[in-house]
Formats: C-alpha cells, structure tokens, sequence
C-alpha cells in the first residue's frame, strides 16, 4: 500500500520542469495522474513516462489554465475517466520578465492571466468535486519571488505574492468541507525556466543561497507529495518555503 494509493492528481504545467517532476512522485507514490498544459507534444510524452516508469494512469489533456471554459472541461473529462478528483496541484506559471518603466501591458497581464487567474480558474473549476466529496488537496505553486520580490519581475512577484493571499482564503473558505489549501514557495529551481538565467546571473545568485546550490524539480516535487498525504490533514493555509535557506 503507498500512500497515495487510489488518489487522483491534476496538475498543471505537467509536460516539464517541476510539474513533470511532481507527476512523476506523486505516480510513485500510488496517484493517477491528469496533466494539463497548454504544450501538448512534451505533456504526450511526460504522461507516457509516467505511465511506463510507475505503472500508474498517467492522461495528457491540452489546456490553457487562463481560461476558464478550458480548465473546466479538463476537470470534467478527468472526472469522466477517473471518478473523482482528490489532489489539485496549481503549477503551470510563465515569467515576462522586464523593468517597470519598461514592461509592457502584455507582460503584465499575461503573466497575472497565466499565474494567478490560472490559479483561481483550476481551483473554481475542480473545488466543485471536492466539495462534493468532502475531500480535497490544492498545492499552489508561488516563489520565493512573491515574497521577497525582484528586479525586473513585478509582473511575476505581483502574481505570486496573489497565489498566496488567494491559497490563505481558499484554506479557510473550505477548511470545514475536508478541503485543505497550501502554497509551496520554491527558490530558484533547475528548470528551462532559470536556464534562461545568464552564467553571470546564476553566479551571483547561487551566492545567496547557503547551501550553494539551486535546488532540484524533486525537492519540490517531494514536499507536494507530503502536502497531498493523509499525515498533513492539519496542514493548511500554510506557505512552505523550499530555497536551501534562500529565504529564511
Ligand atoms: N524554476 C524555478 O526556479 C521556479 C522558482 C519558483 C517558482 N517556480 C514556479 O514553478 C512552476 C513551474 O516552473 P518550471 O520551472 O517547471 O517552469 P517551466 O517553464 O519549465 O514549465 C512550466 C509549464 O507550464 C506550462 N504552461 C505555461 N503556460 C500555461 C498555460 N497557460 N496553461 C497550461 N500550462 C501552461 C508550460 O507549457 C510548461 O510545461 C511555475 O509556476 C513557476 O513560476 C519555478
């Protein structure tokens, strides 16, 4: 028996990168898996890998977690396959990264459309079931941006600092209906994401890290898996910080 056994999981943003590396824990430990993404060739095969590596149901549906309609009919076409819904994880996110005096409208509003209403949408749309079942898990992916925030990413620490207060209502809006809410704020992570980083850049920001590293798609992947387990029932309205003490 693993831990997450007869458990489903939607997560966005599946097809790479963390939301790759948290299907493939949660699959491990026992979960089907739904991914969504708007990059349907990567999620095809991420799901493929899932499947061949842990021998759980692991089903791509192309989707764009800023718009509603969308994301509802994801919740619905993995309701039709699997029954039920137990673990949200809100992960798909993008950066459009530039100064103020400089950002586009489209800058700032693709990156709140993608990140934070991406958010709400998926939760509106997929809380419907957990309300129904008195049952639910939502692991919202921030960063440690959101809380700190950074030169040239606004756009990004504005839409992730909203992740945070949004995760806090939903937690006591559903607290008494089983439903627990989370954030989990990573530091910087070995993705395609910071790969766009320039040598100088990921230099000088491994200097603020004590343990001298960026972290792995697993280190937050693992927390998710905790997030999503029967031990953390009490758990909620928290902002767990995964940054090898970036952030402290
Ligand atoms: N990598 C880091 O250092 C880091 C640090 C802190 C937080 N995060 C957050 O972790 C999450 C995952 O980051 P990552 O590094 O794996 O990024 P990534 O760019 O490697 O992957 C993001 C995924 O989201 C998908 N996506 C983008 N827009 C979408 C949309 N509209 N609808 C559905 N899917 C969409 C992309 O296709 C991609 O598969 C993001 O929310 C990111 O902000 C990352």
């Amino acid at each position: 028996m693993q831990i997450l056994n007869n458990k489903v999981a939607f997560i966005t943003g599946a097809s790479r990168g963390i939301g790759k590396a948290i299907a493939f824990t949660l699959a491990k430990s026992g979960a089907d898996i739904v991914g969504v993404d708007v990059a349907i060739d990567g999620l095809k095969s991420s799901m493929d890998e899932v499947e061949s590596s842990t021998g759980r149901k692991a089903i791509g549906i192309q989707g764009d977690v800023g718009d509603y309609a969308s994301m509802e009919r994801s919740g619905e076409e993995a309701i039709r396959l699997f029954g039920h819904i137990n673990i949200l994880v809100n992960n798909a996110g993008i950066t459009r990264d530039n100064l103020i005096l400089r950002m586009k409208d489209d800058e700032w509003e693709n990156v709140l459309r993608v990140n934070l209403t991406g958010t709400f949408n998926c939760t509106k749309a997929i809380i419907k079931g957990m309300v129904k079942n008195r049952e639910g898990r939502i692991i919202n992916i921030a960063s440690i941006v959101g809380v700190m925030g950074n030169i040239g990413q606004a756009n990004y620490a504005a839409s992730k600092a909203g992740i945070i207060g949004f995760t806090k209502s939903v937690a006591r809006e559903y607290a008494n209906r089983g439903i627990t809410a989370n954030v989990i704020a990573p530091g910087f992570i070995e993705t395609d994401m910071t790969l766009a980083l320039s040598d100088e850049v990921r230099k000088t920001l491994t200097s603020q890290i004590p343990m001298s590293r960026l972290g792995k798609p697993e280190d937050i992947a693992h927390v998710v898996k905790f997030l999503a387990s029967d031990e953390a029932s009490y758990i909620t309205g928290q902002v767990i910080h995964v940054n090898g003490g970036m952030y402290m």
